[in-house]
């Protein structure tokens, strides 16, 4: 559900406040003073605020000074333990004021994030960032927002300054879960690529010439993409390039391939597992899509 807006005005009625001018939070600080926002920036190290607030951010001497003096803080740390250790100094009464973390961390860490801030009268809007410090820079972050659907509404035309802001969920832990997801896609994907590239040069096999064909191979998983979805919505799991036996057969030669290899065998008995269970309960005409049903 991209918001995406093609005319932007220049500024919008929120007061910012940037919280942590590391590489995500300076970004975003450059993007919004020059989309023509008033930026109030904190940073544990005060040093790391010097070229911001030359480029005219104010620099708040406590988190609680940048919380109370803005409408939307973004607090771009690290991880969640300096976003607990953060929101912890933060006063009571924050009624009126949106809280949104932009960091990577567990559905659990974003919901006690939520509650540190509700439990001091701030909306609370959780974030995953998709997107490098460049993405922000030009205004073209992937950046996914759960929690308080008003606050998101409300902030939107600011958010939009980062990049087309999409709300993934009411609940505080949505964002944290997608984020996460799309990571370990990105993981699973890459990782396979290196076990790939590491049996093949392993096997002196040249690099250049196998990377052509497993660009090929990885293009059919993403081709694949729109049809597995729409099996897993109608619970119908077709072959599609083999049954279930087949891709046994194949599992079970990778295991013996893999064995003692740098990055291990990615998972693959608990897949045999699950494939043995579905073959005991017939299901030798199914594809691989059966093995989440
Ligand atoms: N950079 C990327 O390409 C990228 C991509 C996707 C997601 N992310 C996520 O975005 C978030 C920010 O990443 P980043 O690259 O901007 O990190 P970063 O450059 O390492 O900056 C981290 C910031 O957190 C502050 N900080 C760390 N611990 C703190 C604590 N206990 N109390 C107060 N402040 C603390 C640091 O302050 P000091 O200056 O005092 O150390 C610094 O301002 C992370 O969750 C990261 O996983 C980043």
């Amino acid at each position: 559900m991209p918001l995406m807006t093609t005319t932007l005005p220049m500024t919008t009625a929120d007061r910012i406040a940037v919280i942590g001018t590391g590489a995500i939070g300076t970004a975003i600080t450059h993007r919004l003073l020059t989309t023509g926002h008033p930026v109030t920036v904190w940073n544990r190290t005060p040093d790391r605020t010097t070229t911001l607030t030359a480029a005219g951010a104010h620099r708040a001497a406590t988190p609680a000074e940048a919380v109370t003096s803005a409408t939307l803080t973004l607090l771009t740390l690290t991880d969640y333990t300096a976003v607990h250790q953060v929101l912890d100094t933060l006063p009571p009464g924050l009624d009126g004021h949106t809280i949104a973390a932009l960091c990577t961390g567990t559905p659990d860490d974003a919901r006690t994030a939520a509650h540190q801030a509700t439990h001091r009268g701030a909306r609370y809007l959780d974030a995953g960032v998709q997107a490098g410090p460049d993405a922000f820079t030009t205004g073209t972050a992937t950046v996914l927002y759960s929690g308080d659907r008003t606050a998101f509404d409300q902030h939107t035309e600011t958010l939009a300054r980062l990049g087309p802001p999409r709300f993934v969920g009411d609940t505080p832990h949505a964002a944290a879960v997608w984020d996460l997801t799309l990571f370990g896609l990105w993981y699973d994907a890459h990782l396979g690529l290196l076990r790939a590239l590491d049996t093949a040069r392993t096997a002196g096999i040249d690099l250049d010439e196998f990377a052509a064909t497993a660009t090929t191979q990885l293009g059919h998983v993403v081709t694949a993409v729109p049809a597995t979805v729409s099996e897993l919505r109608t619970g119908h799991h077709p072959p599609g390039p083999a049954t279930l036996p087949e891709h046994l057969t194949v599992v079970r030669q990778l295991l013996t391939m893999r064995a003692g290899t740098t990055l291990g065998d990615g998972g693959l008995p608990a897949v045999a597992a699950r494939i043995e269970a579905l073959l005991a309960q017939g299901r030798h005409q199914q594809g691989l899509t059966a093995t989440i049903d």
